[in-house]
């Protein structure tokens, strides 16, 4: 078998007695080579149109946002009269809570999408980082939490579900719904409903949050930032999981298909991931003055967030600790700095528990504690198949 690596290709060099002790060696590597190239060149043929599809997008995205980079179609493209623009985002409120805010100095507004069946996630949320008596116990703050959700989608067992939900208002008094059907192709109702109802009802708070519902929020890390930009008194403040230079979607599956007459451009205004960012209060008024005079049928509500603010000369910073899509992984180490998480319902009570033990702090403090954390970090966010969850240069944080 051994003679059988030597192809014809060789024969020159199988007669150089000198050569002769390299020779299988030079095969056989050569030949893997050869399969390596065969087996990459058959992959991308394979998924060339993948490919074509993401690669030239994105590449048109970017040096449209990098070289071009004016985005000042947008606020005469997207201009509407001010009734249209009422059209889209006043809708009556079915469940409101106006004083929620009054009385009090607000650091954190917190506005979590939900939708009316997940009564399990929000009571999950209501008793782990939402829980507005120890964020004031604890922590010194007074932060507060409303879900903001539409009505049932489905018509059968619609009234049922309404009823559990003034059930569920009754006790906790944390709900604000509005006259909309709470479907995916209406979350740009729903986060103008988020800064309606902000700027009406709490244009006081210093910040305002918008999550979804399978989030985790470390809040004590949050406020403790919060506090800090606080003191500094920044204005046009607006921080999260940033997108930028993103390409609209063109293929008809995805869930983020944006036809061209929605939007015709090859790139949209940079924007944070919708799953969790902060605002200072000034941006809350700002979305909400852009919100009165835009076209709102964009029903990528962070996309749409991004145009509002791009209108208004708001750009977003990108924190590293603010997961987008991204799940952290389970560690102390990991647990000292993060900011928000992505996918988590069942273990929201676990990760709680184990986020703010005081366990975290000793197991970090320290120049062993910081260089172990180090290590670990690097070794959870820097390999490569380590993509979805923080970047590798928050190892170095
Ligand atoms: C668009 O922005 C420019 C510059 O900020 C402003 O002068 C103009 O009035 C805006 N146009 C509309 C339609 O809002
Ligand atoms: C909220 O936190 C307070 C104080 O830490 C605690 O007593 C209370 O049980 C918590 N509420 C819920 C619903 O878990
Ligand atoms: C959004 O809600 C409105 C009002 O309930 C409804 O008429 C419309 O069909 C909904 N749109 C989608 C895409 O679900
Ligand atoms: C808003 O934009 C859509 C296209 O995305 C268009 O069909 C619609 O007529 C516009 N609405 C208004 C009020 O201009």
């Amino acid at each position: 078998m051994r003679t059988a690596w030597c192809d014809p290709l060789e024969v020159g060099r199988c007669q150089l007695p000198q050569m002769y002790m390299n020779l299988r060696c030079i095969g056989r590597r050569q030949r893997r080579q050869l399969m390596t190239t065969c087996f990459i060149l058959s992959v991308v043929m394979l998924s060339w149109e993948q490919l074509d599809n993401n690669v030239v997008s994105h590449m048109k995205s970017y040096s449209y946002r990098y070289l071009v980079n004016s985005y000042r179609f947008l606020n005469t493209s997207f201009a509407v009269s001010r009734e249209d623009a009422e059209r889209f985002g006043a809708r009556r409120y079915l469940i409101n809570h106006k004083r929620k805010c009054a009385d009090a100095d607000v650091l954190l507004l917190l506005l979590v999408k939900s939708s009316p069946e997940n009564t399990e996630r929000r009571a999950a949320i209501r008793s782990t980082w939402g829980n507005e008596s120890y964020a004031l116990r604890e922590l010194g703050v007074h932060i507060r939490l409303l879900f903001v959700l539409g009505v049932p989608p489905q018509e059968s067992g619609r009234s049922r579900v309404e009823q559990a939900l003034v059930q569920e208002d009754r006790r906790h008094r944390d709900l604000i719904q509005q006259d909309f059907l709470d479907t995916f192709h209406n979350l740009t109702v729903k986060l103008l409903a988020q800064f309606r109802w902000a700027h009406a009802y709490c244009a006081h708070a210093r910040f305002l949050m918008s999550t979804d519902d399978d989030v985790f929020v470390h809040v004590p890390n949050l406020v403790r930032y919060l506090q800090e930009t606080d003191r500094r008194g920044l204005r046009d403040f607006w921080i999260g999981h940033v997108h930028r230079g993103a390409p609209p979607i063109r293929r008809r599956d995805s869930k983020y298909y944006v036809p061209h007459e929605m939007y015709q451009w090859s790139s949209y205004p940079d924007y944070t991931a919708g799953a969790g960012y902060v605002v200072s209060g000034d941006v809350v008024s700002k979305i909400y003055q852009a919100s009165l005079s835009l076209n709102a049928t964009l029903y990528i509500d962070d996309v749409f967030m991004g145009i509002c603010a791009n209108v208004m000369g708001v750009s977003p910073q990108e924190h590293v600790y603010f997961s987008g899509e991204g799940k952290a992984p389970y560690h102390l180490c990991v647990y000292d700095k993060m900011i928000t998480s992505h996918g988590h319902v069942k273990d929201i009570h676990y990760l709680w528990k184990e986020a703010t033990s005081p366990r975290v702090r000793q197991a970090t403090s320290g120049l062993l504690g910081k260089l172990y954390c180090t290590m670990v970090k690097i070794k959870l966010f820097c390999q490569p198949y380590a993509f979805n969850t923080y970047p590798c240069r928050a190892a170095f944080l």
